[in-house]
């Protein structure tokens, strides 16, 4: 029996949609390739989820400021910051109370680490 010629029209784009979408996906996952700074990436994320309480002076009950590259290095070497925001615990958690964090924000901070903990 021979195989209708649209059978392999369909073969082809199916295939080739499969490619297409799992290149974008790969394209929305990439890994950071860029060094991560205080300066560049961490500050932004600190400034607008943290120093609501962890301000100079820190305020509702936060023991630390986190306002400076040196307190959020020392937070991290010290005081545990990044156990604090990757925990789903929600009496661990920070923010205080929950929610964590988006991942990419988590990932961002945890490859900071891994990068040295640079200011800029
Ligand atoms: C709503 C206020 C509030 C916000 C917002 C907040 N925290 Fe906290 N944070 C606290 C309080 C209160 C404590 C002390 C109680 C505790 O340890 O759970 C604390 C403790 C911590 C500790 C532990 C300090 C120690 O010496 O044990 C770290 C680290 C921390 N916060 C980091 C962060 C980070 C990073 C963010 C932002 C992602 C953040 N916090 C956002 C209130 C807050």
């Amino acid at each position: 029996m021979k195989t209708p010629p649209i059978f392999f029209v369909l073969i082809v784009f199916i295939l080739s949609s499969c490619t297409h979408t799992s290149e974008q996906d790969l394209i929305d996952t990439t890994p950071i390739t860029e060094i991560v700074t205080y300066r560049d990436n961490v500050k932004n994320i600190i400034d607008t989820n943290c120093i609501s309480c962890h301000t100079n002076p820190p305020v509702n009950g936060a023991p630390m400021s986190l306002l400076t590259y040196e307190n959020v290095k020392d937070a991290i070497e010290n005081r545990g910051l990044i156990a604090r925001i990757s925990s789903d615990d929600l009496g661990f958690v920070m923010p205080f109370g929950g929610p964590k964090l988006p991942q990419n924000l988590i990932d961002i901070i945890i490859q900071w680490q891994e990068d040295g903990l640079l200011e800029e």
